[in-house]
């Protein structure tokens, strides 16, 4: 009884202590560390003419990021795959997605870096930040 007692009491101050720097929130990184590269931004600009731009200019995508400020470029990520473009969503290659992504970042002021943008990696521990 009492080392059940004991185990769960150590597990939930696992889950309240290790969780967060397990999950990636503690290492503070964010779009503005150069966490993408100039040929992903090349690479997202000929999809963002063709499949972005009709319906929503530049600034829209400002305010879609002002809107997103503290949270995992992932979830922007996972949001625009599942949604857009509005006429034929999920309709490009992920790698598509990921250089738009970095494309709309970098229009917004983010840097260029050596990292390399990656839904599978790390993607999930960079927070966007208001532009
Ligand atoms: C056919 C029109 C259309 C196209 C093409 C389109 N979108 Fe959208 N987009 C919309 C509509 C409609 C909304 C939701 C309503 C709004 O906020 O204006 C939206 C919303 C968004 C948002 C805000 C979502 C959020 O939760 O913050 C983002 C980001 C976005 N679109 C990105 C893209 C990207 C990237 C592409 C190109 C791959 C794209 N859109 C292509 C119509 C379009």
């Amino acid at each position: 009884m009492f080392n059940t007692k004991k185990a769960v009491f150590c597990w939930v101050v696992s889950l309240l202590c290790v969780t967060p720097v397990g999950a990636g929130f503690g290492q503070g990184k964010t779009v503005d560390d150069g966490v993408f590269t100039q040929s992903q931004v090349d690479a997202g600009k000929p999809v963002y003419d063709n499949s972005c731009k009709t319906c929503h200019d530049m600034r829209f995508y400002r305010d879609a990021l002002k809107s997103w400020d503290g949270q995992p470029v992932l979830w922007m990520w996972e949001a625009i795959l599942g949604t857009m473009p509005a006429d034929n969503p999920g309709s490009l290659m992920l790698e598509e997605y990921t250089d738009v992504v970095a494309y709309i970042l970098s229009e917004n002021g983010f840097p260029v870096g050596e990292e390399t943008l990656d839904p599978d990696s790390n993607m999930g521990d960079i927070l966007i930040v208001s532009p």
